[in-house]
């Protein structure tokens, strides 16, 4: 049955952390956030505004190397039943694979934007007319379930071709913004759900400081106002009292760790209340919003390896900004 499953979007594990996670961690010595909380209706706008930033080479150039390889992708991914894509956003590098595949599979986009899977869901409703979406509000890092067509769908294809017929994608570089050892554990996570499937994945190289620098540091500031509209979201949500123009956006390369760090800086001595709890800040004192990880093939082997997957094939683009990875998930006891 091919529907477009239009009012399924609902929070499967709804997010009732975001204050705690707020005091938790603007108390701790660096203060920090989880980068998911960047994404509220005005944050994953100006997600997509960034896509399209001439300095933000990474939404093109892996766009790029899918369509220069999409035959051989779509061939290696076989035919899927179930397409589950973690942190789908506008689902738009999606399409390229979906074009592909035959017969399309049940997709299942998992993003914490209820904005950016309502996005999706439309355009690619117009574009794949009888496709089967089933998008999943949920925290991807917290125990989720997946939709029950979907599992139905893959239980059948398993029961009558001896496969579970699931695969998965993570695109963007969105496993960068994972800590390398939470990195394991979330992809030893999917290996588990893909029982045997395989994962495609985008992840971006380690490169000259000034082209990652100006990436995360656009001319036109947008990146900047992504990551101070967090200070906004915490006003609007958490009654935080956050004056938004005594803090600055800062993004540095730490090649030791091969990161990018955003970085929200205080411009003074302040106080600033967030419910009845009062957090300092110092001159110069910075809230880490997010690290954005590069990792070299070989490191992203090694790292894929210890969460049970092997490497299929690797493309990357002309200039080595970006590579994509098709993995097949083992089916290893040993491994956690
Ligand atoms: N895959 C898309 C979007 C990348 S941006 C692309 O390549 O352009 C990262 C996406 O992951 C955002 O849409 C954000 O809302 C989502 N996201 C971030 N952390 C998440 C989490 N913990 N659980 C679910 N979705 C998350
Ligand atoms: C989604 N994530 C992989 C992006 C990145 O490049 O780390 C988010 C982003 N932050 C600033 N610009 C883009």
């Amino acid at each position: 049955m091919n529907t477009v499953n239009r009012n399924s979007i609902g929070n499967v594990n709804p997010d009732v952390t975001f204050l705690d996670s707020a005091i938790t961690g603007l108390t701790a010595p660096q203060k920090n956030m989880s980068p998911k909380f960047l994404y509220d209706p005005e944050g994953s706008a100006l997600f997509e505004r960034i896509c399209e930033l001439e300095e933000y080479y990474v939404t093109r150039t892996e766009a790029q190397i899918l369509q220069n390889n999409v035959k051989e992708i779509a061939s290696s991914l076989g035919a899927p039943s179930i397409l589950i894509e973690y942190g789908s956003g506008n689902s738009s590098k999606t399409e390229i694979v979906l074009a592909n595949l035959r017969p399309w599979p049940v997709y299942v986009p998992i993003d914490v934007s209820q904005d950016a899977l309502h996005a999706a869901l439309r355009r690619l409703t117009r574009s794949f007319n009888g496709l089967d979406v089933l998008p999943v509000c949920a925290d991807y890092t917290s125990p989720f379930d997946l939709p029950e067509p979907a599992l139905r769908k893959s239980n059948l294809h398993s029961s009558r071709t001896g496969h579970a017929g699931r695969a998965a994608m993570i695109l963007g570089s969105t496993i960068g913004n994972f800590e390398p050892d939470q990195l394991i554990n979330f992809l030893s996570q999917c290996r588990r759900t893909l029982l045997g499937g395989k994962l495609l994945l985008g992840v971006d190289l380690p490169k000259d400081r000034e082209i990652l620098e100006s990436a995360y540091n656009d001319r036109e500031g947008v990146t900047a106002q992504f990551n101070l509209n967090l200070l906004a979201r915490m006003n609007k949500e958490l009654d935080a009292h956050f004056q938004i123009n005594r803090f600055f956006h800062k993004a540095i390369y730490n090649e030791e760790k091969s990161r990018i760090e955003m970085h929200l800086v205080s411009r003074e001595d302040q106080i600033v209340n967030i419910g009845s709890t009062i957090i300092r800040f110092t001159r110069g004192e910075s809230i880490h919003t997010e690290s954005s990880y590069k990792y070299s093939i070989e490191k992203f082997y090694k790292l894929a390896a210890l969460a049970g997957f092997r490497s299929v094939q690797t493309w990357t683009d002309s200039r080595q900004l970006f590579s994509l990875h098709l993995l097949k998930a083992t089916s290893s006891e040993h491994l956690r």
